[in-house]
């Protein structure tokens, strides 16, 4: 790829990261870091990225079509996340801007996450535990907060990817059943390791007792369950969802969830974050968090590092390590060799 002209390079960082990546990238190029957490809505976003050649951005970022139409100058969008949804990554390309991603760094404790929400809402931690914090426990009584076993139960990944693979791993350990949809079934050695088997999301949904969402969100997930999948499954069923809020139609689960269709949720994202649709935070086995799966102390400071790393690596004409549309890379390089 062609050298950038030697002129001192600027990056626009969005949001708040953590320090050391910061500091890092700081050592490379000057840095407009917006160190707040309110994000930026387009006009400022386009207006702080006048004169740029980089951005750090995250998931409340849109850089929608018309956002990327503007942009001039910029040589990637590096973003603070596995997905990248909040970016349209054809237009990116089709304007010849990188896109980057933080994937792995954050697979295992994202899907330790989503068994930690698995479990608890199974067994009713959360109810529980604001049982006790209001002062309610005055006998032990046979069936106080009963919930379900999570052990030697049926559970269905929807989308094995590296998370819904490390979902699959954690539930060995409890004896699971695995059944998993996808676009395409996994490698017959993955699927021998992990002992799950291929189904259609129907078959799935009817014959799951958990069923973990695992997809990225596209044009083929926005809405894949609605009222009509959670009919399909058991009313003693629980669905997790760690992947993105739109994969499930919020206002259907809450009223599957207020009428017994299924049991409970325990769900980290939502479709229009960070408000949450009301009829759930009335209901008690629907287990909330605020998109937080990703979020331990090493993983989050990993991911800061890994944008600032792509960034460092776009600007000195590098190719980033992780590049969600490595094609334009390649493009870019041919049209330097040519
Ligand atoms: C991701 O990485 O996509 C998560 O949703 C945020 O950590």
């Amino acid at each position: 790829m062609r050298q950038l002209p030697t002129v001192k390079r600027s990056v626009l960082i969005t949001k708040r990261i953590y320090p050391e990546a910061v500091e890092f990238i700081a050592r490379h190029c000057d840095v407009d870091y917006e160190k707040t957490d309110d994000g930026l809505p387009a006009d400022q976003l386009l207006g702080r990225l006048r004169g740029k050649q980089a951005v750090v951005s995250q998931l409340t970022d849109k850089f929608t079509p018309e956002v990327i139409g503007q942009l001039e100058g910029i040589k990637i969008i590096a973003n603070v996340a596995v997905g990248f949804d909040n970016i349209n990554v054809p237009a990116a390309t089709e304007a010849g801007i990188l896109v980057s991603n933080t994937p792995d760094v954050l697979t295992d404790t994202t899907a330790d996450f989503a068994f930690t929400l698995m479990l608890a809402t199974a067994r009713r931690l959360v109810e529980a535990s604001e049982y006790l914090h209001q002062g309610k426990w005055k006998k032990w009584a046979v069936d106080l907060l009963v919930g379900q076993d999570v052990h030697h139960r049926t559970l269905g990944i929807i989308g094995l990817g590296r998370i819904g693979r490390a979902m699959a791993k954690r539930s060995t350990g409890f004896s699971m059943r695995i059944l998993y949809s996808d676009m395409a079934p996994a490698r017959p050695e993955v699927e021998q390791e992990l002992g799950a088997e291929y189904v259609p999301l129907e078959q799935l949904l009817k014959e799951s007792d958990f069923v973990s969402i695992h997809t990225p969100l596209n044009d083929a997930t926005r809405g894949l369950i609605g009222a009509a999948e959670l009919k399909l499954m058991k009313p003693t069923a629980i669905l997790v969802n760690t992947s993105r809020g739109p994969v499930v139609d919020e206002a259907a689960l809450a009223e599957a969830l207020r009428n017994g269709v299924i049991a409970g949720a325990g769900l980290d994202v939502f479709e229009r974050e960070p408000q949450v649709h009301p009829a759930l935070l009335d209901l008690p086995r629907a287990v909330l968090a605020p998109h937080i799966a990703s979020a331990s102390v090493d993983t989050r400071r990993k991911m800061s590092m890994m944008a600032v790393e792509n960034v460092a690596a776009a600007l000195a004409g590098r190719r980033p390590p992780n590049l969600v549309n490595p094609e334009l890379w390649e493009r870019l390089a041919g049209s330097t060799r040519a």
